[in-house]
């Protein structure tokens, strides 16, 4: 039995709760999405890292030298190879390469889940393949964190809505697990949106409506939305090796 608990915004999560427990880190817009395609694209690992002058010096310390990638403001960072788009990771770019990654909101979701016994990272994308990873280490430990990101401290519907799919892919309600008010609601929430045809149209819609969603229109980046919101397209699930630091 599992017991789930969501956590809408990061920052509302109190300190140390997810420590014991498995935590799933979610940033829909956009930086779970765009680690799990960098994976699933061939990169060989993701290092994580809260802030640009660490992501700097790390790169420099590590050879072959990185991809260096990540956004602030939705934008490419000066002087990064890669911006924040899950379709510049393409294989051509990442495969067999190491990429540190810094973004405003997902790696700081990451950084607030340490005290995990387990990180991986969720999204709409993987949402399937992460419910059944979750159930497997789950055995020695019953309790899940999932871990909205949300934009610049405000809940992101984007966020909850993959909270929302991998309960359900996880048939959390039908197979007897615990699940508190926020994931319960989070249950329903993909639940209505799923209850419609072309369930990712339906989505992005919403996606439109967060204000990751808002901003990201804003700075003509409207295209990663689609991809955000395609259900189950990969079925890779980045897990942070603790050694390396890194997700892989
Ligand atoms: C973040 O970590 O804040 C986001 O992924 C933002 C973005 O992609 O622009």
């Amino acid at each position: 039995m599992i017991r789930w608990r969501c956590h809408e915004r990061f920052g509302l999560m109190p300190p140390g709760a997810p420590a014991g427990g498995i935590a799933v880190v979610i940033d829909v817009l956009r930086a779970s999405t765009t680690m799990i395609t960098a994976l699933a694209q061939g990169a060989s690992r993701i290092v994580p890292v809260a802030d640009v002058d660490e992501a700097r010096r790390l790169a420099a310390t590590i050879a072959p030298p990185p991809l260096l990638g990540g956004e602030r403001g939705g934008v490419r960072i000066p002087g990064f190879d890669l911006g924040n788009s899950p379709l510049e990771y393409t294989p051509d770019r990442v495969a067999g390469r190491t990429v540190v990654i810094t973004t405003t909101n997902g790696t700081a979701a990451l950084h607030a889940s340490r005290d995990a016994t387990e990180i991986v990272v969720g999204a709409i994308v993987n949402r399937a393949a992460v419910a059944e990873t979750v159930r497997r280490l789950a055995v020695t430990s019953g309790r899940v964190h999932l871990v909205c990101a949300g934009t610049d401290g405000a809940v992101s519907a984007e966020d909850v809505l993959a909270a929302g799919a991998i309960l359900d892919a996880a048939s959390a309600d039908a197979r007897g697990d615990e699940l508190d008010e926020a994931a319960r609601e989070a249950l329903a929430f993909f639940r209505r949106v799923a209850a419609h045809d072309d369930v990712p149209a339906r989505l992005v819609e919403e996606f439109h409506r967060s204000p990751g969603g808002a901003n990201l229109v804003e700075l003509g980046m409207a295209i990663d939305l689609p991809v955000a919101a395609a259900i189950d397209s990969w079925a890779v699930v980045p897990r942070l090796d603790r050694a390396s630091g890194s997700l892989i």
